[in-house]
């Protein structure tokens, strides 16, 4: 076992330890009442943000995580990244992701965290390769065993703590090689986990093949194909949940359709499915109960879900973000008039998005 690998599980299961039985292997918890058989009283506000057990792995999540895609795409500058990232690593967050296709997101996020390494989980992705990548061909062995050895050049880590298939296709996954390499870096200690990163049949496929420790998976309000296709057989194998693109890439906060294609689909669903909170003036809401609230809220609750890793290249963010989750899950009829909505709404071609 690599040293610096235990050292790390000690620190982060102490840090659970200190945050209380508030907020450990519970569902939220009703802060700020009081328990009825003992009389004591819950803190109105937890003392850190909640931790999830990451499926059948030893590492326990903050239910708040960090998607490094768009510090990558976006360039966001070092010392902003390095605000970012530390600000919310000393706030409790315990999960980066990233990619070695993010541009330069796994340099940047090296540059600002790397000397803090035991602070956090490290998951990374292959396949799609970046500039620097290799000409071999994207899917096959020696081409993702290579990426990793760039990632974890780029990330200055000899292991990471998740390495995933960056949304291969199903046939991919049924050829099997794709998965003996993610396998064989598991088993070279290069990675202590491994995962899938996608969605619809593949998803169920990687599930079902019984081979993956993890899911990434779309999963909000205006993406729920994966709610009833693979999160509950996810969570019956114990399979450690992580949500992308969970708070809908904020496709709420344009007028029209962006110019950023990435968020189109989303503005485009939101459009039709036409949730209040998500349309006209309340848009503009701040708080739990304002778009940004619901969406985080609505994807924390559903069975399953591990942990939620939100892009941003702005320092700020992690913390508010963090605040609007601590208002705990949504009321049960705000979340079944989600869940009706979209049943009513969703196009057949409404499938998760990569
Ligand atoms: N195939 C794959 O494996 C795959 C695909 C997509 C994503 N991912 C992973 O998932 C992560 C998250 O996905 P994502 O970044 O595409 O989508 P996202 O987290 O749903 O949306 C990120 C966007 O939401 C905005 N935002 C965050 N909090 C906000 C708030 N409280 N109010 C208003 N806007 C807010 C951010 O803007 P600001 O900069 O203004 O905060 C950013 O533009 C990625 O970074 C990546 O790690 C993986």
């Amino acid at each position: 076992m690599n040293p610096s690998f235990a050292s790390r599980r000690v620190f982060l299961q102490r840090s659970a330890a200190a945050a209380g039985a508030f907020s450990i292997g519970m569902n939220w918890p009703a802060w700020g009442l009081q328990d009825s058989k003992t009389g004591a009283t819950a803190p109105a506000v937890p003392p850190s943000l909640e931790r999830r057990k990451f499926g059948k792995t030893d590492m326990l999540v903050t239910v708040l995580g960090f998607g490094g895609a768009e510090i990558g795409y976006e360039s966001t500058e070092g010392a902003t990244v390095e605000k970012l990232l530390n600000s919310a690593l000393d706030a409790g967050l315990n999960v980066v992701d990233t990619a070695e296709c993010y541009r330069d997101s796994e340099l940047a996020i090296a540059a600002a965290i790397g000397h803090r390494r035991k602070d956090y989980y490290l998951f990374t992705k292959c396949g799609h390769v970046g500039e620097e990548g290799s000409k071999d061909s994207t899917w096959s062995k020696k081409s993702l065993l290579a990426s990793l050895e760039r990632s974890l050049k780029r990330l200055k880590t000899d292991a990471v703590d998740l390495f995933q298939l960056h949304s291969c296709s199903l046939e991919e996954l049924e050829k099997g090689e794709v998965i003996e390499a993610v396998e064989l870096a598991k088993k070279q200690g290069k990675t202590r986990y491994i995962g899938y990163s996608g969605d619809s049949k593949a998803a169920r496929y990687a599930i079902e093949c019984g081979r993956f420790d993890a899911l990434q998976t779309s999963i909000n309000f205006a993406d729920q194909e994966c709610i009833e296709l693979t999160l509950p057989l996810a969570k019956e194998k114990q399979m450690g949940v992580i949500a992308k693109r969970p708070i809908a890439n904020a496709a709420w906060r344009y007028d029209a359709q962006p110019g950023n294609d990435y968020h189109v689909e989303y503005w485009k669903r939101l459009q039709a499915l036409k949730y209040d909170f998500a349309s006209g003036d309340a848009r503009s809401k701040q708080g739990p109960d304002g778009p940004a609230g619901v969406a985080l809220r609505f994807t924390a609750m559903q069975p399953g879900v591990s942990v939620l890793i939100v892009g941003t290249s702005k320092p700020e963010r992690w913390a508010q973000n963090a605040e609007l989750m601590r208002a705990g899950p949504l009321s049960k009829e705000l979340e079944q008039s989600i869940r009706a909505r979209w049943k009513a709404t969703a196009k057949s071609d409404w499938s998760g998005q990569i």
